[in-house]
């Protein structure tokens, strides 16, 4: 199946050569009727011949590509087929009738016998010839509306039914039933004033899953055309429930592990980012709004940082990386120089985070247990540590206590150190924190529910812990725009195929 599946994607490489083709013949007919382009007539039946064998074979590979999963159910798959087919059809027509046969072929017997029978009516001014000369333009007529049916509809396939006319002028986007909601919109001056689902949800959807959630191409029953097909949801009913992202399919779809069956997008297409995600599930949480500006809707803290980059309004040119948007970052002054000398001899390394802020990105690199002098020289820039890389090493709770006073403090790695509920509880204070590592730790459920009162929290790893997959699920019912990393559980896995013995 899966060499169907390869010759099939030829399908749309092929198709350019029927479509010149047949564009070359059809302008052919046309020419040969002045007498400066009558010389042209021996290229017509040739034309017309590759024209509907390229044709035919672009139907073939056509069939073959259909049978990928993801088209099987879809109506407009079956008109594009149907265009097609009658496309190749008409070719094959005109390339019959188009064809003029010569008097003397050198054919012998039965053959040769029904050749000389049929050669007369197929010969230069014979009946085919002189029928075809009147009906010419109907066949060429024919050809290229199909031609027009057909290549439209198959790029609805790919690109979704409004790819064509996404930038045309407005009147050419209503008469083709665009809806207003689409329009472009000029970019929000602040994240107070950007609309939640105009300038944030709608544009990351409309990108990410028009392709197969469209008004003519609509898997699973679902659009995503505008506001009211995403309301209305799919063959099994709404997808979104306002007000309640743990409900909703559509925010389950896409918050589930890529290498689940039912996450979205299918097929490995690109899928929404992180802060995509975020805002999608703040703008549930909001009660799914039809408009509305983030600054009237009343938004989580810990949304609007991923809220803000989704919307393009903060980048990294802060140098803030993965983190750090919403509100501009904090300005410190420069981190003691000699401080910043004695913990990079004694296995830090210490990164200014951008060129005119003090704040910095520091990491223990050390091959040791950090001793409780190193952590003293670290608490000498507890207002500048932005990003704090402490994994692997040996950190214990009473240490751990020494960071409860970083108040800038935003990505936090404590992965593989013996650090437990005790320890994690000291962080409770971290009112910058966005992500958070607790891999590999010895924290449980009950130092999950400590952090989850982190205001700005938006990122937590915590596979290989105590924590349980009802603790989880608690969490990220309580806050939904919380990305939880929980790593796979046997339930996302895939069951294994069935084993087949080896041969030899
Ligand atoms: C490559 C094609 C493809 C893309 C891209 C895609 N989907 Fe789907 N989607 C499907 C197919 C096929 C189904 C039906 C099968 C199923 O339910 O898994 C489906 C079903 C769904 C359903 C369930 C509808 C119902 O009621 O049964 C939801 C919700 C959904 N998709 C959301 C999304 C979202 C959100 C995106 C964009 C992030 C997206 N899809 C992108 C192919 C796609």
């Amino acid at each position: 199946m899966e060499f169907v599946y390869f010759l099939g994607r030829f399908h749309v490489l092929a198709l350019h050569l029927p479509l010149g083709i047949l564009v070359l013949a059809v302008v052919l007919e046309v020419l040969v009727r002045f007498p400066r382009f009558r010389g042209l007539q021996p290229a017509l039946s040739p034309t017309w011949i590759a024209g509907a064998v390229t044709a035919i074979l672009t139907v073939i590979l056509g069939l073959m590509h259909a049978t990928e999963s993801g088209f099987q159910d879809s109506d407009a798959v079956d008109a594009h087929k149907t265009a097609g087919i009658l496309l190749a059809l008409s070719a094959c027509l005109i390339a019959l009738f188009r064809t003029r046969l010569s008097p003397a072929p050198a054919l012998k017997g039965a053959l040769g016998a029904a050749y000389a029978r049929v050669q007369p009516l197929w010969a230069a001014g014979g009946v085919v010839d002189r029928s075809y000369g009147r009906l010419w333009a109907v066949g060429a007529a024919v050809v290229m509306a199909l031609m027009f049916v057909t290549g439209h509809l198959g790029g609805n396939l790919t690109h979704g039914d409004t790819y064509l006319v996404q930038y045309a002028p407005k009147p050419v986007r209503r008469l083709a039933g665009i809806s207003a909601e689409r329009d472009p919109r000029p970019r929000p001056k602040d994240l107070a004033s950007a609309d939640l689902y105009l300038d944030v949800v709608a544009p990351a959807i409309h990108q990410r899953c028009d392709g197969c959630h469209n008004d003519s191409k609509t898997s699973g029953g679902l659009s995503v055309a505008d506001h009211a097909a995403l309301m209305k949801g799919g063959e099994k009913g709404p997808v979104i429930v306002p007000g309640d992202p743990a409900r909703s399919d559509l925010f389950r779809r896409i918050t589930l592990p890529s290498s689940h069956a039912d996450y979205m997008p299918k097929d490995g297409k690109t899928p929404l980012t992180a802060d995509e995600v975020a805002a999608v599930g703040a703008w549930i949480r909001a009660g799914a709004p039809k408009e509305g500006a983030v600054g009237a809707l009343k938004i989580a803290t810990a949304a609007q940082g991923p809220i803000a980059r989704a919307a393009g309004l903060a980048g990294d040119d802060q140098g803030g990386g993965d983190l750090g948007g919403g509100p501009a970052l904090p300005s410190v002054p420069a981190p003691d120089q000699a401080t910043v000398t004695a913990m990079e001899t004694n296995g830090f390394i210490v990164r200014p985070i951008a060129p005119k802020s003090g704040l910095v990105d520091v990491d223990f690199t050390a091959r040791r247990a950090i001793t409780d002098e190193d952590l003293a020289r670290l608490a000498k820039l507890k207002s500048q540590v932005r990003k704090l890389n402490l994994r692997r090493a040996q950190l214990t709770d009473a240490q751990l206590k020494t960071l409860a006073g970083f108040d800038n403090l935003a990505v936090l790695r404590l992965d593989d150190n013996p650090v437990t509920d005790a320890g994690v509880a000291a962080l409770s204070g971290l009112k910058n924190l966005e992500s958070l590592n607790l891999v590999g730790t010895k924290v449980t459920d009950g130092g999950v529910s400590s952090i989850s009162a982190l205001p700005r929290l938006q990122r937590l790893y915590v596979w290989q812990t105590g924590a349980t997959k009802a603790g989880v699920e608690k969490l990220a019912a309580a806050r939904p725009e919380l990305f939880v990393d929980f790593g796979l559980t046997a339930a996302d896995v895939p069951p294994p195929g069935p084993v087949v013995p080896a041969l030899n």
